[in-house]
């Protein structure tokens, strides 16, 4: 089948675009709001951009009534923010953190979440979650939307403090991702975690010698010559 995403001719019954970038992490922001109070939320349209320096991206889209959600004006006023990984253990207190509370209102309270400090940015971290990422505004992208929840903010972050917890760390110095099971998103509503892992060393199909595992990685330091 073939479908023009202006026509959105699909003949499906669901919509597929959202089936098709899968799985997606879920960044799970904390902001404070200009008066200091907690905000808490799951965006899926979330991913890393680059990693020296790390910086982080999350599309935020508007409201049915073209308003910008609480993430979005707190980023823009605080400039900063914290994403905490979600788990398969944590999914139903994420859940309950995507209600449209209005502004104001505390999710870590109403999902029953700890608060625990950050060192370099105000935004509390989610303290059950294994890792956090500390993270400044950078800048905000805005793209034009074709309904009112269509109009999305593209807000990219840098980061400049990361949280592993110890007991996550493998002995052979990885984050060890069966333990954590980290959760994602599908599409509709449905979602998978990480139960299973194997590996792909490099190709050497063009004939170099050199060990781009690292550059996979993102082991920076065994660049700078
Ligand atoms: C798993 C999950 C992923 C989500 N991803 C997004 C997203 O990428 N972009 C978005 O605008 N809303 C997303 N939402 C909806 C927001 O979490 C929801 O609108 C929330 O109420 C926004 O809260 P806030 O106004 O406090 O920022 C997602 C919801 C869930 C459950």
């Amino acid at each position: 089948m073939f479908y023009e995403t202006e026509k959105n001719d699909h003949g499906l019954a669901r919509p597929p675009f959202k089936s098709i970038a899968v799985p997606r992490p879920i960044g799970w922001i904390s902001t404070l709001d200009a008066d200091g109070k907690p905000n808490l939320a799951p965006y899926s349209q979330f991913t890393n951009l680059t990693f020296d320096p790390p910086y982080v991206l999350i599309s935020i889209n508007t409201t049915p009534e073209y308003k910008r959600k609480d993430t979005t004006n707190n980023i823009e006023r605080t400039g900063e923010f914290v994403h905490n990984m979600v788990t398969y253990e944590l999914m139903e207190k994420m859940n309950i953190t995507a209600a449209p509370f209005p502004p104001g209102v505390d999710e870590f309270e109403a999902a029953g979440l700890t608060k625990a400090e950050s060192v370099l940015v105000k935004p509390y971290r989610v303290a059950e979650s294994p890792v956090q990422l500390e993270c400044k505004h950078v800048q905000t992208i805005r793209l034009p939307g074709t309904s009112s929840v269509g109009s999305a903010d593209i807000i990219i972050g840098k980061v400049v403090g990361v949280h592993i917890k110890d007991e996550v760390i493998g002995p052979d110095g990885k984050l060890d991702m069966l333990k954590i099971k980290p959760l994602a998103r599908m599409g509709y509503s449905d979602y998978t975690y990480v139960d299973k892992i194997f590996t792909i060393t490099p190709s050497d199909a063009a004939g170099d010698e050199g060990d781009r595992s690292l550059g996979l990685e993102g082991a920076t330091g065994a660049f700078n010559k």
